[in-house]
């Protein structure tokens, strides 16, 4: 089933430089980067994708961090890309994430740890329609 994922390479990522590491990993996994653009998100743009996180302790901190270089926004196309990608990416936490996983190579931290995927397909629409339009997505 071709379906459509968010991703974000989150400021750790821009800030070593490893945008096109992170791009070759994804691309090697089969999914297809079919709209993507660099932006600094503003404190409102942050606050608002993390909402659901407004409680947690580290809510603070994630909003600082996001904001605190670019980041690349991502739609990332393929069969099951929701599961897939999170797969790809390894656990939240570097220290307990798979050989080979995106955070297993890059991740410092379970707070900067280098991406951030869609949890769910009903999520993954919410969230590109924060950050694209239709017309910017080209599969
Ligand atoms: S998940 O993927 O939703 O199950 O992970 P979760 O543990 O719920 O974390 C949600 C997002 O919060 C980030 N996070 C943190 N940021 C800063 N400090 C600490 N301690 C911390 N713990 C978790 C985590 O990277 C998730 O970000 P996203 O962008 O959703 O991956």
């Amino acid at each position: 089933m071709t379906e459509r994922t968010f991703s974000i390479l989150k400021p750790d990522a821009t800030e070593r430089n490893l945008t096109g590491a992170v791009n070759a990993v994804i691309e090697a996994a089969g999914l297809r980067i079919v709209g993507q653009r660099r932006i600094h998100m503003s404190q409102a743009q942050a606050e608002k994708f993390y909402e659901v996180h407004k409680e947690r302790p580290f809510f603070g901190e994630l909003v600082e961090f996001m904001t605190r270089s670019p980041v690349v926004v991502q739609v990332l196309e393929g069969d099951n890309a929701v599961a897939r990608y999170r797969e790809v990416m390894g656990a939240t936490n570097p220290a307990n994430a798979d050989e080979g996983t995106i955070r297993k190579l890059f991740a410092q931290s379970v707070g900067e740890n280098t991406v951030h995927g869609s949890d769910s397909a009903e999520n993954a629409a919410i969230e590109i329609a924060q950050f694209f339009t239709d017309a910017d997505i080209v599969g």
